[in-house]
């Protein structure tokens, strides 16, 4: 094995020797120059770092003084670059006579520190094209229906070492890219490229089935948390950040896809009583109300449908003294277990917007008590078991569109490292959309890809669609697994047709078969949980304008003619 710190070594020499050549050579140049052209005869760089010493002339002393301190200054440089890390102080703790260290990208790092009684192994690894765009691991949309089918691979090809030609190893070093404060830093692949070597190396050649590893990286950036995480972080020193991560979670990691090219989990086959036998204690269904009563109607439908499809895990419902007495009581009548929370401001949001608090959703993070929570937008309701969810890591969801994935419905692990690492960031980070949404997807930039049917739209981007999805949404027994009712939610309508019909823009979300199927869970609801599904007077008042104003543009689909015969209109 060929060890790093002697070709270091080997490399500072050539270097040495290189300068001093160059400098020679353009000498020679000069003078051979300035025997032509006189007048540039004043300034001539004698005074080489191999001779500085004997050769100052009088008269030139001061020009050759500066001209040998800048090339001084720039050999400094070059050798600077190369011994810049100073080793961190914790290392002495962490390493012992006789370890194997891998050494991942520290090429132009001088290591010469490190190699002290022990054994360095340099892991070789092409570097990934250029060409390949965070967007190819991360397109827009997937063939899910060809995927389930066939089980194709769609991703691109990310180089890796050849792993099993490398010895067992007790540590890993890790120089990792960081391209901040650059645009888009964080969607480099690059980096992502050095992040899976590191950890599919952890993985694969650690010592035995058990074994641990320790990961000492060097990088401006923090590691990527959706990989090393949180809490796994034990030490840190200027840019020098040491990990002991989890190997259980680690290995799964690294068996996912390289990115939401392809589905994380294939549905195809999986039933209810396959996936429910699993420990059920440390796990939870939770979603959140902040700052309005208006979502109370659809978190009681989402618990009750979430009863239906037999779960046994805890439902959580994070709210805070703003949602009233009597409204608290159906919630818990419904099936949640109440948490009051402190709501979180985006210090970024206006005032009084309606996004203004919507990082109230960071608060999930906080149910330690849980390891993993399937949390769910509370205009969704579920139709089919989704506990095999479970079985997947932080971050899983569906896409949205780019390189997004949705905050509807998300696998996360709650924990308070990530928790306080999101409140420190409130300021820096800026969300795309103002939302939750846009600021979690700057955070967890490499996310698994659930399939679309686990949090189905309520939209429509094309006529061609409509038919299909509404087949979709009016099966029964259900095809889907939850939908996602987005635009004007079921229970602002009258239950005779989808109000979404009678707005302009929000057309695209209108579907009066989607819309049956709400009001058909909610139907079968006990009487004393539907009782804040009613509408308000503002509400009737809005339904009565825009009904009369879609008469008056003539809207072709005529839904304002329906009658309405909901019995809410009286109440
Ligand atoms: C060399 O570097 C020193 C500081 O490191 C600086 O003060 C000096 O001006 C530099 N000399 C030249 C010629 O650039
Ligand atoms: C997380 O912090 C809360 C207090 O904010 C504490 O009650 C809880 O025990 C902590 N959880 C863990 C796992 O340390
Ligand atoms: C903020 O939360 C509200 C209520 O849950 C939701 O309607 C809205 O879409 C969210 N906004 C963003 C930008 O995520
Ligand atoms: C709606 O009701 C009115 C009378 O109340 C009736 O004349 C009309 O035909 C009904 N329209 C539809 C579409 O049923």
């Amino acid at each position: 094995m060929k060890s790093l710190p002697s070709k270091a070594l080997i490399i500072k020499i050539n270097l040495v020797f290189l300068v001093c050549f160059l400098v020679a050579y353009s000498a020679l140049l000069h003078w051979q120059l300035s025997s032509v052209y006189h007048e540039y005869s004043t300034s001539p760089i004698r005074c080489t770092l191999c001779e500085c010493h004997h050769k100052v002339e009088a008269a030139g002393t001061k020009i050759n003084a500066l001209l040998e301190e800048s090339m001084v200054n720039e050999t400094k440089t070059i050798l600077k670059k190369m011994v810049k890390h100073k080793k961190p102080s914790f290392m002495k703790e962490i390493m012992g006579r006789g370890m194997k260290i891998g050494m991942v990208n520290l090429e132009g790092e001088d290591v010469s520190e490190w190699i002290v009684h022990v054994q360095i192994i340099t892991v070789q690894f092409q570097k990934v094209s250029e060409l390949l765009e965070w967007n190819d691991l991360f397109p827009g949309q997937v063939d899910e229906e060809l995927e389930e089918m066939d089980d194709r691979q769609t991703c691109p090809e990310i180089p890796m070492p050849a792993f099993y030609s490398y010895s067992y190893m007790d540590m890993i070093v890790v120089k990792l890219p960081c391209l901040y404060p650059q645009e888009g830093w964080r969607r480099d692949v690059f980096r992502l490229q050095v992040h899976l070597v590191a950890a599919n190396l952890a993985v694969k050649r650690r010592r035995g089935k058990n074994g641990k590893m320790k990961l000492i990286f060097l990088s401006k950036c923090r590691p990527m948390m959706e990989i090393f995480r949180c809490n796994e972080l034990k030490r840190r020193e200027g840019d020098w950040w040491y990990y002991e991560p989890n190997m259980v979670k680690l290995a799964q990691k690294v068996s996912l896809p390289i990115g939401s090219c392809k589905l994380a989990l294939s549905l195809k086959g999986k039933e209810i009583n396959e996936v429910s036998m699993k420990l059920t204690r440390r796990e939870a269904y939770a979603t959140i109300l902040h700052s309005s009563g208006t979502y109370v109607c659809g978190a009681i439908t989402l618990a009750q449908s979430l009863l239906l499809t037999g779960t046994k895990r805890d439902l959580i419902l994070l709210l805070d003294k703003s949602i009233s007495e009597p409204k608290r009581d159906t919630l818990i009548k419904a099936g949640w277990k109440l948490r009051f929370i402190k709501r979180i401001r985006n210090p970024r949001a206006e005032k009084d917007t309606y996004n203004e608090y919507n990082y109230s959703k960071f608060r999930l993070w906080q149910l330690t008590d849980y390891e993993k929570i399937i949390f769910i937008d509370a205009d969704i309701i579920v139709l089919r078991n989704i506990d095999l969810l479970f079985q997947f890591p932080q971050l899983s969801a569906t896409g949205n569109a780019g390189s997004i994935f949705n905050s509807g419905v998300m696998v996360i692990e709650p924990s308070n490292c990530t928790f306080n690492m999101f409140m420190q960031r409130t300021k820096d980070i800026i969300s795309y959309n103002g939302g939750d949404q846009g600021f979690l997807n700057e955070i967890f930039v490499w996310w698994h890809r659930l399939p679309r049917r686990v949090n189905y739209f309520k939209n429509f981007e094309n006529s061609n669609e409509v038919n299909a999805k509404n087949q979709l949404f009016e099966a029964d027994p259900p095809q889907l697994y939850a939908i996602h009712y987005l635009g004007l939610k079921p229970w602002v309508c009258y239950r005779d047709y989808d109000c979404n019909w009678d707005v302009g823009y929000l057309r695209v979300y209108a579907s009066d078969v989607a819309h049956k199927t709400w009001w058909k869970l909610h139907d079968a609801m006990d009487e004393k949980l539907q009782k804040f599904c009613g509408l308000t007077r503002q509400r009737k008042t809005e339904l009565y304008w825009s009904r009369k104003q879609a008469e008056e543009m003539g809207l072709k689909d005529e839904h304002w003619k329906i009658n309405i015969t909901d019995p809410r209109r009286f109440t």
